[in-house]
């Protein structure tokens, strides 16, 4: 009697360890996943064009602030450095995609997309841009900078640029 009651203890233990495993596999499979997600997104070097995604999945009218990966030579060491870009399409061509760079022209701020102004608006010292990027007041001596892009095969690939800021013209920092 004793050993039938200490064999069920046995088993209902290993069945609830069992289950707690599964939970916790079930629990840290999504963390696991977005932390490696970042790792298996690809990066091209500085320069190159870098792949979004597919064009199709991006709202149709929406800005939307997206990640792009760039790996920058220094000497023997590559070093993977991680901006932002903000693309909108409003069609399906070439010619209705935009991307901007989120970097405020003036001294470098990245400006926030407000959707209920339909505006684009510098924290740091109140520059504001209309929905195509251009000046509309404050200190920016000019509009948003485009980012080079190109569709192929339906999907997005963008070149990250830096551009020097505080001057009317643009001209690209090349590193
Ligand atoms: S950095 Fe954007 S307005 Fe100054």
């Amino acid at each position: 009697m004793a050993a039938n009651s200490q064999d069920r203890r046995r088993f209902l233990s290993r069945c609830t360890i069992g289950l707690l495993s599964v939970i916790t596999a079930l629990l840290a499979a999504p963390v696991v996943a977005y932390v490696v997600a970042p790792l298996r997104r690809r990066a091209s070097k500085q320069g190159e064009m870098v792949e979004i995604g597919p064009l199709a999945e991006l709202p149709l009218g929406k800005w939307l602030l997206l990640p792009i990966d760039v790996v920058l030579q220094n000497g023997w060491e590559e070093v993977r450095e991680r901006h932002s870009i903000y693309v909108r399409r409003t069609g399906d061509k070439p010619a209705e995609v935009s991307v901007l760079s989120p970097l405020c022209p003036h001294l470098g701020c990245p400006v926030g997309w407000v959707p209920d102004d339909g505006k684009f608006k510098c924290p740091c010292h109140g520059g504001i841009f209309s929905t195509d990027g251009s000046h509309v007041s404050g200190p920016p001596p000019r509009a948003l900078d485009p980012l080079q892009f190109e569709v192929r095969n339906g999907h997005l690939w963008v070149r990250w640029e830096d551009f020097k800021i505080g001057v009317a013209n643009r001209v690209p920092v090349r590193v």
